[in-house]
């Protein structure tokens, strides 16, 4: 598959893209003051490390004040034993036996979305890989799901971003991109804190109401700690599975023989989807920051350096995956790392699972001459640290 990475707009410094290999498996990058880590053994060594590569810790590394509101309660920026504790109250809710349950609602609604489609033309993004998880995820917070225009707005706004951030900046800047980071949350804090104090008093049979009552070393979490976690909750719960339906559809029609055999063959749905991951990684990077010195892929890396893990460059090295550069619907074994590796492992995997099978079964049996419009192109996320389609309009025959 050939990424047509200007036409479509796939951020520059996404190299392996264009199917380049990087020089080395670590680099460091004077611009931005920031390792890079592209090869997959040294990714996975890090995200296995949790006491030397620190998620907590990055946020240190700024030299700006950041509001402690902002983070506490936040999955994402903890590390053990913290961490293990918060992640308990939410694991079993998204468990592989839970979200199986699931299954049914979940097709009801993809037939629900594609019944409004137009007969001739639809744009994926907005008529279903959008609304779709978006839509389930608010059902299990207990938003209502009526919001979600709301929600694309805001969310928007947060990815606009296209520039690589940097250590280097200038502390002004950096205050300026903190305070707009700020702002531009504000108003989903401001709305969710709204719902949580709602479900403080009067509770019903959903996440927040849970979050809300849930106690950790016999306290209960304060409303901020339950905004930060329900905003992880909601963005990682919609964001990445949004551009893992559209990333899934455009690869099987950049391949029509393997959507074909995939079409004949539902039991490669999961497959394929698999491989989407692996050949366009939604969450392309994450971050983590050195508590001590040590060394990685044979650089010594200095105490309180930052990492970004280019799990969609290590989804692509060659000396993990065969023809990593080529889309195969069929691989298996496929242990891409798209979904994270260790403590941080996504939680919420076997739900964006079932919604990818769930989409791309529906897709395949109501239109069996789907095709990308010739003369519309698709466009992709701004954002450096996203690979995903954020619009691909379709043509039904
Ligand atoms: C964590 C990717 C869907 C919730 C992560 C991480 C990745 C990831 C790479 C690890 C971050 C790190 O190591 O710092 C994805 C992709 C998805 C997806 C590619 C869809 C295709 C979902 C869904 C939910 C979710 C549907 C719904 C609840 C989370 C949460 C974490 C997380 C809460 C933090 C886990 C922790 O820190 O322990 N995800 N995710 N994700 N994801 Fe997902």
């Amino acid at each position: 598959m050939t990424i047509q990475a200007d036409r479509w707009g796939i951020h520059p410094a996404q190299f392996w893209l264009r199917g380049e290999d990087p020089a080395s498996p670590v680099r460091f990058d004077e611009e931005t003051g920031i390792w890079n880590v592209y090869g997959y053994e040294e990714a996975c060594a890090v995200l296995g490390d949790p006491k030397t590569f620190s998620s907590a810790h990055v946020n240190d590394l700024f030299p700006v004040e950041v509001d402690q509101s902002m983070r506490e309660g936040n999955l994402l920026d903890l590390d053990p034993p913290d961490h293990r504790k918060l992640r308990n109250l939410v694991s079993k809710a998204f468990s592989g036996k839970v979200v199986a349950d699931l299954e049914p609602r979940i097709t009801a609604l993809t037939h629900e979305l594609l019944d409004r489609v137009d007969t001739d033309r639809f744009e994926l993004v907005s008529d279903l890989a959008h609304p779709l998880p978006v839509i389930v995820i608010a059902e299990l917070l207990g938003l209502p799901p009526d919001d979600r225009e709301l929600f694309r707005e805001w969310v928007d706004k947060m990815f606009a971003e296209t520039n690589q951030f940097s250590l280097n900046d200038s502390k002004e800047k950096m205050e300026q991109d903190f305070a707009g980071a700020v702002e531009g949350f504000a108003p989903l804090r401001e709305y969710l804190g709204a719902h949580i104090r709602a479900r403080r008093a009067d509770p019903r049979d959903d996440l927040i109401s849970g979050l809300v009552r849930a106690e950790i070393d016999g306290e209960r979490l304060n409303d901020n700690e339950v905004v930060n976690f329900t905003v992880v909750l909601l963005i990682a719960g919609h964001v990445t599975t949004t551009m893992l339906l559209g990333n899934t559809t455009l690869c099987l029609d950049a391949h029509p023989a393997q959507r074909d055999r995939v079409r004949a063959d539902r039991s490669l749905v999961p497959v394929a989807i698999e491989e989407s991951l692996r050949f366009l990684t939604p969450f392309a990077a994450v971050a983590r920051a050195t508590t001590t010195d040590v060394t990685v892929g044979g650089q010594h890396i200095p105490a309180d350096q930052m990492l970004m893990m280019w799990l969609s460059a290590a989804n692509r090295d060659a000396r993990r995956f065969t023809d990593p550069h080529l889309f195969d619907a069929t691989r298996d074994p496929n242990p891409h790392i798209g979904f994270g590796r260790g403590i941080h492992f996504c939680v919420g995997a076997p739900l964006a699972r079932l919604e990818g099978r769930i989409a791309v079964n529906a897709l395949l049996d109501r239109f069996p001459g789907l095709h990308v419009d010739p003369d519309q192109a698709p466009t992709f996320m701004p954002s450096p640290n996203m690979t995903g389609v954020k619009t691909l309009p379709l043509r039904v025959a």
